[in-house]
């Protein structure tokens, strides 16, 4: 066993635990939004769980940590929270906050961090940029809402670990990057058996079950 300080806890993990889910196994909540627990390769493409750890020169995303020695890590420091507030701001920015007519209102990965970080929802120093396509309907069992999507990639993540294939991918890129259910060819129908694991997983009710 390896002992972390984390903040002012002492907790004993095994090696090669995850730290940020030493971290949440042992409430001390890190804002996140891609990692799921039992990930080997995390996509670290938040930016939101941001630690500092004693020794080291920058701040680094814990989720992309895993521990092999003792350490001493700060979850709660001035520019911990500078970056996670930036990182979640830029998520708003094109995210059409709708809150009152949303499925995940008061079940929301977005209105947890914003309520953490005391980040406004809606702001009006920013801007916001919303994509085009307001739903896509093609799915016989989804349907997707890109600009509720965080891109955080957890419905892809568990699609593949459920079928061990591609029903549900990325495509496009930049502002324009959308989750997309079909593979290629895109004129055969998606492989997906209804399992609905995408629609719970979503952090934001960006994927809905249709019936
Ligand atoms: S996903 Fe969350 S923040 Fe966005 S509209 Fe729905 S409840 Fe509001
Ligand atoms: S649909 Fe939901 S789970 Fe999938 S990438 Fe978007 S926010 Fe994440
Ligand atoms: S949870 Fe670590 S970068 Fe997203």
């Amino acid at each position: 066993m390896i002992t972390l300080r984390i903040d002012d806890q002492k907790i004993e993990v095994a090696e090669g635990t995850n730290l940020l889910h030493a971290c949440l196994a042992n409430d001390i909540y890190i804002p996140n939004l891609c990692y799921i627990e039992g990930m080997k390769h995390p996509p670290v493409s938040c930016r939101l769980c941001f630690v500092e750890i004693e020794g080291r020169d920058h701040p680094v995303s814990s989720c992309s940590v895993w521990v092999g020695e003792a350490l001493v890590v700060h979850t709660d420091t001035p520019t911990v929270r500078q970056l996670q507030k930036t990182a979640l701001q830029l998520l708003l920015s094109v995210h059409d906050v709708d809150c009152k007519n949303c499925p995940a209102n008061r079940n929301c990965a977005l209105q947890e961090m914003a309520k953490f970080l005391k980040v406004a929802l809606k702001s009006k120093s920013f801007g916001r940029l919303l994509k085009e396509t307001r739903i896509d309907e093609r799915h016989p069992f989804l349907e997707y809402y890109p600009n509720r999507c965080v891109l955080c990639g957890k419905c892809v993540y568990v699609c593949r670990q459920h079928q061990n294939r591609v029903g549900l991918t990325f495509a496009k890129r930049g502002i324009d990057t959308v989750v997309s259910f079909y593979g290629r060819p895109h004129t055969e129908p998606p492989p997906c058996d209804s399992c609905q694991a995408c629609v719970e997983v979503c952090p934001v009710a960006a994927l809905l079950a249709k019936y």
